[in-house]
Order: C-alpha cells, then sequence, then structure tokens
C-alpha cells in the first residue's frame, strides 16, 4: 500500500498523540503490525500543556480529552525522530504545529531534516488556538502552502470535524499543495461533574475521541472521496478490522488508530490478522480494491 509514493507495510497508522513517543514503543508498534506512526505534535518550543485532569473516558470505549499539545520542542526531538526512523519498513511521520505560518514551516523543515518520512499539520486541534485554522479555507490554505514550499517530503493535512462543510477545507489543502489528508481529529465537546457542577477537564471544553465518534468520521471520509482527489487517511472510532472496512468504503486509503490503543498493543494484530483475512475470503489484492465501494451504488439507475 503507498501513499504520496511512501510504502507502508501495512494500512495501520499510529494516530498523533495517542502514545509517547519513545523509539522503542514505536518500533514495537511496527512489530504488532502497524506500517507507520504518527508522532504527537510538535511546536516551535517546549509545551506542558493543561493541569490534570486532562484525560477521562465517558461511556462505551469514548474519550474526551484536553491535554493542550503538550511537547518537546522541536529542537528537543529531533533526536527522537532519527531513532524512531532506524526501524526498517516503518513509515515516520511527524505531526507539527505553530503559532504562525512561518513557525508551521520551521518546525516541519527541522523534522524533515531531522528524517522524517511525511509531515502531519495539526490545524484541527478542538482545544487549541490551531482550530482557528482549519475551519477556515483561507487560512488552510495559506498554512498549507507556507509548509509545502518549505518542504519536499510528502505532506499530510489533519482536518477537524468541527465544520460546517469539511470540504471546502479538504479542498484548500489539496489546492495549496496537501499530497493527503487525514480524518478526523477529535470533535469538540464538554462533560460537567453534577457533583461540583463544574467541567471535568481542567481547560474546560475537550476532544471527543474514541467509538462514540466514528459515524462522524465516516460521514467525513465519504464527503471528502467525492470532492478531492488526494488520498484520504480514515481515523476516529475503529477499534475493530469491520471499522478499518468501513473507512475503506467510505473513501480511505489508509486508516489511523487512536483510542482503542488503551487497551494495549494486542488489537493491533488482531486488526491487521482479521482485516487480510477478511480481504483473502472476498478475494481482495489490495487496499484501493476496497478505497470508496460505498460509492459505486450513487452510479446505479
Ligand atoms: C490523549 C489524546 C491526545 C491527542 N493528541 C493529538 C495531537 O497531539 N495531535 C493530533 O493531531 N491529534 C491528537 N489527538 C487526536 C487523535 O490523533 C485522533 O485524531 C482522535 O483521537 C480520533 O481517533 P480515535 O477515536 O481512534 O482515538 C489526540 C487524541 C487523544 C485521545
Amino acid at each position: 500500500m503507498s501513499i504520496a509514493g511512501l510504502r507502508f507495510k501495512s494500512p495501520l497508522i499510529l494516530a498523533s498523540g495517542i502514545l509517547g513517543v519513545s523509539p522503542s514503543t514505536m518500533h514495537i508498534l511496527a512489530d504488532y503490525g502497524m506500517g507507520g506512526v504518527t508522532t504527537k505534535s510538535i511546536g516551535p518550543i517546549k509545551t506542558n500543556g493543561y493541569k490534570n485532569p486532562s484525560i477521562i473516558g465517558l461511556n462505551n470505549d469514548t474519550f474526551l480529552n484536553a491535554v493542550g499539545l503538550a511537547n518537546p520542542g522541536i529542537s528537543a526531538f529531533e533526536h527522537e525522530i532519527s531513532e524512531i526512523k532506524t526501524k526498517e519498513r516503518l513509515v515516520v511521520i511527524v505531526s507539527v504545529f505553530g503559532r504562525s505560518p512561518q513557525e508551521f514551516a520551521n518546525v516541519a523543515y527541522l523534522a524533515e531534516q531531522a528524517g522524517a518520512d511525511a509531515i502531519e499539520m495539526n490545524i484541527s486541534c478542538p482545544h487549541d488556538d490551531v482550530s482557528t485554522i482549519g475551519v477556515d479555507p483561507n487560512l488552510t490554505y495559506k498554512y498549507v502552502n507556507t509548509v509545502r514550499k518549505r518542504i519536499s517530503c510528502p505532506l499530510f493535512v489533519k482536518l477537524t470535524p468541527n465544520v460546517t462543510d469539511i470540504t471546502k477545507i479538504g479542498q484548500s489543502a489539496e489546492k495549496a499543495g496537501a499530497d493527503a489528508l487525514v480524518a478526523i481529529n477529535t470533535v469538540s465537546a464538554l462533560a460537567i461533574d453534577i457533583h461540583t457542577k463544574r467541567p471535568i477537564l481542567s481547560h474546560g471544553i475537550g476532544g471527543l475521541s474514541g467509538k462514540a465518534i466514528k459515524p462522524i468520521g465516516i460521514k467525513h471520509v465519504y464527503t471528502l472521496f467525492k470532492s478531492v482527489s488526494i488520498p484520504i487517511i480514515g481515523c476516529g472510532g475503529i477499534f475493530a478490522y469491520e471499522d478499518v472496512i468501513e473507512y475503506f468504503f467510505a473513501g480511505a486509503s489508509a486508516v489511523q488508530l487512536g483510542s482503542c490503543l488503551y487497551y494495549g498493543y494486542d488489537i493491533i494484530t488482531k486488526i491487521h490478522d482479521n482485516l487480510f483475512r477478511y480481504m483473502e475470503t472476498h478475494e481482495y489484492n489490495t487496499i484501493s480494491e476496497l478505497t470508496g465501494l460505498a460509492h459505486t451504488h450513487e452510479n446505479e439507475g
């Protein structure tokens, strides 16, 4: 399977921010069946993020978080990138953010120099100011185009579901030079403690992830597939191989796994093996044969 010229040994990719980014953890994930890893979002300088509680579990494998893009800053992270890169056949995607188009571009440039195979732009975190970029087609174009001009490796743009029409944002990113879109980041949400009468997370509003958001992710991938021609990487609420197939049918060429990893790494192997067993049983040879199949009915009479 390949996206933007990058070959992935499996269509399963670690989503940004879910696990620590120690090179040993990243290498273990490859052994469990991940074809690629996305680092947590890295900015120009070290950020501590919001106070606890910053993540809580809600009903039915659904989570609410506002970690505040805690990260070590790009200079402290360059060495980790080159260490993660030492694993054979593991695609390393570095997620980046900044406070201006130039800052985004500088972080992306340094990440590429350190060995990133691809850059993923986080313009979509709902509990950070970057969310103001990903809801505006013009800002999206400006930020993506500035980064595009600064780097030569593949550029992915991660989109927010917290918009009325995701196609406008996706098309702006494509026009500005993105090689692939990632859909979706977390859904803006709030939980209140009825005893203290206050929001539970220290930051208040957070991002919803896990099982509850899968239909939202599927809808956005389905809508994007009809309006852009670059590949789409599906993300949101994947816990089983059936969820991956649903994303492929909606239009995804690969998927990212996030919240399901709170249950350990065995789930990666289970999803991977069941997915390939399904493909074998149904006589599919490549993922691209599955991509977008849910759209074929639109052409039927
Ligand atoms: C604790 C936590 C931290 C996250 N941090 C980031 C981040 O740094 N950058 C980013 O682009 N997405 C981040 N995300 C969003 C995930 O990458 C993913 O888009 C989202 O969780 C939906 O997928 P899931 O339902 O499989 O978890 C974070 C999610 C969680 C739960």
